[in-house]
């Protein structure tokens, strides 16, 4: 029998539980719930469709593809990403046309001109958790204006390779500095709106189970500040 699955219809979502199935760990920093993926996967893709996530990290995307039966594309800079990806997408059951690239995603050269049929991805928050120590292309390296420019050319690079009519699933969340909010998730969304892409959707993510909660709360409570706990998930057309 197959499985029910409830999507989300509603432009907040909240997963108190992260989801454990298939081969999906909480284990890689800054990873997020495979309900996210899944959610976008069903709704945006068909069964055979390819996939791209250009930020792979630990593979949640594409494990999700896998299992969904579409093909998919991921690359990230870091060779632990995508070993563990490897060894995730290869333990689960599903599509036989997944494709991992050690590459960058400003530069996605091995991507032909509208071959795409849905990205779906998560890149890192500037330099809010540092992926490596010392990879040239590693955009959690970066300072915020750098980091800006550099989405400048990953959302140019989205939409060169992704088909006309199809849609480009991204998620961003702000960062605070000096007590202040800097709105990390609006300038990116409207990098990629300067691109071409119309704006379909913006969804907000409630946060769970973020390991620096607790040294937050006591210098929100010093500062008088709120604690963030949401995330935008941007869903670009073409
Ligand atoms: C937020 S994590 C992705 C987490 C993933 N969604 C998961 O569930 O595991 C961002 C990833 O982007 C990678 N990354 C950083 N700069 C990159 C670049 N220029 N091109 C491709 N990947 C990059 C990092 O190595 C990290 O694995």
């Amino acid at each position: 029998m197959s499985e029910i699955f409830n999507l989300e219809t509603k432009t907040l979502w909240s997963f108190k539980e992260r989801g454990e199935w298939g081969t999906h760990k909480g284990d890689y920093p800054g990873n997020w719930s495979p309900f996210v993926p899944k959610n976008i996967i069903l709704r945006y893709s068909k069964e055979h469709d390819l996939i791209l996530d250009q930020f792979l990290g630990s593979g949640t995307t594409l494990i999700e593809a896998k299992l969904l039966n579409r093909r998919g594309i991921g690359c990230d800079v870091n060779p632990i990403a995508l070993d563990l990806s490897k060894n995730r997408i290869e333990g689960v059951k599903g599509s036989n046309s997944i494709q991992l690239v050690k590459g960058n995603a400003k530069n996605l050269n091995f991507i032909k001109n509208e071959s795409i049929d849905l990205i779906c991805t998560h890149p890192p928050y500037s330099n809010i958790i540092k992926y490596s120590k010392d990879i040239n292309e590693d955009i959690s390296l970066l300072n915020i204006d750098d980091f800006y420019e550099s989405m400048r050319a990953v959302s140019k690079e989205a939409f060169r390779v992704l088909k006309k009519g199809k849609y480009c699933a991204v998620m961003m969340g702000d960062i605070r500095r000096n007590s202040c909010v800097i709105p990390l998730g609006f300038n990116v969304m409207n990098l990629f709106l300067n691109q071409g892409f119309r704006l379909k959707e913006i969804i907000i993510k409630e946060q769970h189970n973020c390991s620096s909660t607790k040294y937050w709360e006591e210098i929100s409570l010093e500062k008088n500040f709120y604690l963030l706990a949401h995330e935008y998930l941007f869903i670009f057309f073409k």
